[in-house]
């Protein structure tokens, strides 16, 4: 794939020619069990989770193991991150050590913007703090390609605390790309305020207008952690007023597909009922997750980018 980045930090890094690339990479691992071309030796991948994961951690860790590369969980709880080492020391030392690529997620937004110019390390962002979660949109993309909901002309109703959410924010940048209208839904309080509405992207507080266009739902869990501070009334009067549960979802005139990234607050803004129920692709999503997180490994891996690491360009002294 043509000058794929070495730090992938934003869907705004990726080309459309790219996403395309990964699209039909990633059909291809997700229905046969391939693995990396062949390579002189076998890449070391790492992660490093400073935030809690369970499905992008995972996820990323079979897809190295089903590439047949070599898989590292760095622990940053007992790392020399601990004893006040910076994120860049930390990926130089671990560039040194042989790894090729480390999915980092951190609560720091815009954490790689700093490590694009000169990256210690090909970088992929596993989520950061409130700013993007781009493996995510692209496997969401991937799950409705794949699963045919339709991509021109649809609309997509993103239904939840959008202002603190790195998926909805990288979804907002992937979606309209493919002709997907993205309708943003929550309490004004949950809706973006560093963004201008467009023929594309569209912002309301209205439920009933969301239920009304979308043709498929995506719900947003609250992101409580990430609040400075909120009305309590916002979070009691949530489920009553854009919470979705099957009772919902039927009594709207053509009940629609649900996707959510997970964790979902059930009871909160979904119901227990609706994710039991064929309308939920939340595991769909999870089920197309290994296969696209393979296609952005190996695009990066092999994108022949020499420039990563410490000494690189640098005359040595002592070698
Ligand atoms: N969707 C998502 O990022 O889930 P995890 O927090 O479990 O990785």
């Amino acid at each position: 794939m043509n000058n794929f980045p070495s730090v992938l930090e934003s869907i705004n890094d990726l080309t459309l020619d790219q996403v395309n690339g990964l699209l039909s990479l990633a059909d291809k691992f997700h229905y046969r069990d391939l693995g990396l071309p062949f390579m002189d030796r076998r890449p070391i991948v790492a992660t490093s989770f400073l935030e809690n994961s369970t499905r992008t951690k995972h996820s990323f860790a079979i897809a190295i193991h089903k590439l047949g590369a070599t898989y590292l969980d760095f622990n940053a709880e007992t790392s020399s991150l601990k004893k006040g080492e910076t994120l860049e020391e930390t990926l130089l030392t671990l560039n040194c050590q042989g790894v090729d690529l480390c999915i980092i997620r951190t609560s720091v937004s815009n954490a790689f913007s700093d490590l694009k110019e000169k990256p210690p390390i090909k970088t992929i962002n596993g989520g950061d703090g409130t700013n993007e979660h781009p493996t995510q949109a692209l496997l969401d993309l991937f799950t409705i390609k794949s699963l045919g909901l339709g991509m021109e002309g649809k609309t997509m109703a993103i239904i939840g605390d959008c202002r603190h959410s790195r998926v909805g924010t990288s979804l907002r940048y992937l979606l309209p790309q493919f002709g997907i209208k993205v309708l943003m839904c929550g309490p004004k309080e949950f809706l973006p305020v560093d963004f201008e509405p467009n023929e594309y992207i569209q912002f309301t507080d209205d439920m009933d207008e969301a239920v009304a266009k979308a043709d498929y739902f995506y719900l947003l869990r609250i992101q409580k952690e990430r609040h400075q501070s909120a009305d309590q009334k916002i979070y009691d009067d949530y489920a009553k007023n854009y919470g979705l549960d099957l009772e919902k979802l039927k009594k709207t005139k053509r009940p629609r597909p649900v996707l959510h990234p997970g964790p979902a607050n059930v009871g909160v803004e979904i119901g227990l009922d609706l994710m039991h129920s064929p309308y939920y692709l939340g595991y769909e999503q999870v089920k197309h997750s290994t296969a696209m997180r393979m296609a952005i490994i190996q695009a990066m891996i092999l994108n022949g980018d020499k420039n990563i690491g410490w000494i690189h360009g640098e005359k040595r002294l002592f070698s």
